[in-house]
């Protein structure tokens, strides 16, 4: 649409151009410049030469995915499950199950289900799966095999009703954590299935559960808790108020429930606290939670929580908890709404016999208590991350790169299927490559991190893919490159000279991406000379241009002659340097150079000579390019 849209602009002010006879060369130019820049198309792709940091450095298409389509239409959701040997992944869709196996494509297994999968988790007591799903009326089973229910449970409070609602679960040690809604918007919150049943004591607002995740494994299984990420519909109805507060509330994995009297079969461990997440000094705040990541640690209090957020104005947040963060709110805090003495145990303390807690203590946690505390972020209590970007999904993966020095990269999906990978550092996020994952239209649905294998596993409404986090070719093939792109997974291979998965042989400096790390071994001296630039058949042209690939939005490029800088117009990928035809007898040559981080860099050489004829490549932008410059020409 916009080459059309662009090529008609430009013939109908060409035409009108010639019929006032002033047709002349440099005047085509102008408008040449003036055509490109006034495009949508081009203005943006020249917005990222302005080396914005927000920007992602890179951009890769295709590089190191594997796809597999989802037959049988449009999904509204998609559940995935790593699958029982590397390389596969169970599928959960539009009433299919599917284990796909992106090693040995034709080895991959399909069954149809009847019932849209909307829980699909791993039992590893049992070593089964655990599947549930929606057609009309829930199921939920374990299988042995895929799509052959060995054992039914009652669905209750475990499987949602609607493929529309998410509602995480997570087995610990055999027993089911749970947090659907029921259908009376009654006793919403965690339940827990098999073994000691125990139910949520409480009916709130409108909640929404974004992950439920163990805290632990601790010293004592005793103080072993479970954590659910919520948002919770604002009762202030005050128009400056949020509509979502963002919450963090904990049970103990061996609460048995309240006496016979209070909170039986409920929980008598149940807090709540709620997440700050912004950036104080500027009074911005994120409320709307809707993703979360854990970076487990071996030490449990050391484990960080990475939330997502957005806000009204479909901006992002990352704030970053520790664990023990977490719980020291809610060991220590006070208690909303309670000024007088806190009785012992403490509510909130795991204990071996909930049922012999103190009526006193009971009683309290009835009340759906809540810490006066907010859990701050790591750090300064800021944010870690704040984008204009809605980043909708998250993952987090700690990278042992090069030199074996560990490095945090957060993997941020965009609805449309784009996903950033940013290297945690204080300061301006740097994003170092966008990937491109989805045909336009498409809706990144689900994400899943294997980081032992370095793969993310991405679906959309149409397909599941397999992506290589240590792909590294494309940063290119020398040295500097390689350590400018600051990825850990990647490092220079001095051996085979290439950018490659991170080793402890290869060179890479993530902290600063310094050129000068390359000294050591790998520099090269290569660039592309073009002998051929592209020229439509046949001559009397007054223009003809050459292309400079820009391949890191956060480089400067400029072409020169000698010592002038010429002017170059910047199209999606590439700073094209156009040359008048009554210039090419003169002396070059030109050069395209590239400047980042204090590294100058030679891209291309152009030594007009001969001009040789070119046919017009249908490639991208090359191709709306030629497109103008036949238009011209048939002019
Ligand atoms: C699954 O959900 C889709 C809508 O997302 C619906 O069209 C389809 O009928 C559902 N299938 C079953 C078996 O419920
Ligand atoms: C499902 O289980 C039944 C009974 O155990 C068995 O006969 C059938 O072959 C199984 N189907 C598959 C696809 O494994
Ligand atoms: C909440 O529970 C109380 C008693 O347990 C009941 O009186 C009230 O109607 C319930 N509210 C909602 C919204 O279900
Ligand atoms: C935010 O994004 C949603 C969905 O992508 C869109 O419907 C809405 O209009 C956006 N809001 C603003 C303020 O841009
Ligand atoms: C975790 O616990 C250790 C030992 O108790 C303590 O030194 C450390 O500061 C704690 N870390 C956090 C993040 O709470
Ligand atoms: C809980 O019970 C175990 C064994 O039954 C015991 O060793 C432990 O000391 C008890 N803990 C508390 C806090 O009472
Ligand atoms: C699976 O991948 C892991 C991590 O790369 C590797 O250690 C393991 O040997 C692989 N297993 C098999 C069966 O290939």
């Amino acid at each position: 649409m916009d080459v059309l849209l662009i090529a008609a602009h430009a013939s109908l002010t060409l035409l009108s151009t010639r019929s006032m006879a002033v047709r002349t060369r440099s005047n085509m130019m102008l408008l040449f410049l003036c055509v490109l820049h006034s495009s949508a198309v081009f203005s943006r792709a020249a917005a990222g030469c302005g080396s914005s940091r927000f920007t992602p450095r890179m951009t890769f298409k295709e590089d190191g995915f594997s796809r597999h389509h989802l037959l049988g239409g449009y999904n509204s959701r998609v559940e995935l499950l790593l699958g029982p040997t590397n390389g596969t992944v169970y599928v959960g869709c539009n009433g299919k199950l599917l284990l796909v196996d992106f090693q040995a494509p034709k080895k991959s297994e399909e069954v149809t289900w009847g019932h849209n999968v909307t829980v699909l988790l791993k039992n590893e007591n049992t070593n089964s799966l655990f599947v549930c799903g929606t057609s009309g009326s829930q199921i939920c089973c374990s299988m042995e095999t895929l799509g052959n229910c060995s054992k039914h449970y009652d669905a209750k409070g475990i499987a949602p009703f609607s493929v529309n609602e998410r509602a995480p679960s997570l087995f610990v040690g055999g027993e089911l954590y749970s947090t659907a809604t029921l259908p009376v918007r009654k006793r919403i919150g965690i339940r827990r299935h098999g073994g000691i049943q125990i139910w949520p004591a409480h009916n709130k607002t409108e909640q929404r559960y974004v992950s439920i995740v163990l805290s632990g494994p601790r010293a004592h299984k005793l103080e072993d808790r479970v954590y659910a990420f919520l948002v919770e519909k604002n009762s202030d109805s005050h128009p400056d108020a949020s509509l979502w507060i963002p919450r963090v509330t904990q049970v103990c994995r061996m609460d048995l429930g309240g006496s016979k009297n209070i909170l039986q079969q409920s929980w008598t461990s149940h807090l709540t606290a709620r997440l700050s997440c912004g950036i104080h000094e500027k009074r911005v705040y994120f409320t709307e939670l809707l993703d979360v990541a854990v970076l487990h640690s071996e030490a449990w209090n050391e484990s960080r929580v990475y939330a997502l957020f957005t806000n009204d104005w479909n901006m992002s947040a990352v704030c970053v908890y520790t664990m023990g963060n977490i719980d020291k709110v809610f060991m220590s805090s006070t208690f909303k709404g309670h000024s007088e003495e806190i009785p012992t145990p403490r509510p909130g303390t795991c204990v071996n016999d909930s049922k012999m807690l103190p009526d006193i203590v009971l009683n309290m946690v009835k009340e759906q208590l809540e810490m006066n505390d907010w859990v701050q972020p790591v750090g300064d209590g800021d944010a870690l991350i704040i984008s204009s970007h809605r980043y909708t999904h998250i993952e987090v993966d700690r990278v042992k790169g090069s030199g074996l020095q560990v490095h945090t990269v957060l993997l941020l999906g965009l609805e449309d299927g784009r996903i950033h990978k940013v290297l945690e550092q204080t300061g301006i996020p740097f994003i170092m490559a966008e990937l491109q994952l989805f045909q336009p239209g498409a809706r990144l649905l689900n994400m899943l991190l294997q980081s032992s294998r370095k793969k993310l596993y991405v679906s959309s409404n149409t397909e599941v893919l397999e992506v290589d986090l240590d792909s590294c070719m494309n940063y290119g093939n020398e040295c500097e490159l390689c350590v400018q792109a600051r990825d850990p997974y990647c490092g220079w291979d001095p051996e085979s000279m290439l950018c490659t998965a991170a080793s402890s042989h290869t060179i890479q400096d993530v902290e600063h991406g310094s050129y000068t790390a390359c000294r050591t071994g790998g520099h090269s001296e290569q660039y592309s000379r073009l002998e051929n630039p592209p020229l439509p058949p046949d001559t009397d042209l007054p223009v003809t241009y050459v292309r400079c690939p820009m391949l890191s939005a956060h480089a400067e490029y400029s072409w020169y002659r000698g010592d002038t800088r010429q002017p170059c117009v910047y199209t999606e990928g590439d700073c094209l340097l156009l040359i008048e035809a009554m210039d090419q007898g003169q002396d070059g040559p030109y050069m395209c150079k590239a400047t980042e981080a204090g590294y100058e860099r030679m891209i291309a050489v152009y030594q007009p000579k001969t001009w040789s004829k070119a046919t017009c490549s249908a490639r991208s932008h090359s191709g709306i390019l030629c497109a103008l410059l036949l238009i011209v020409l048939l002019l």
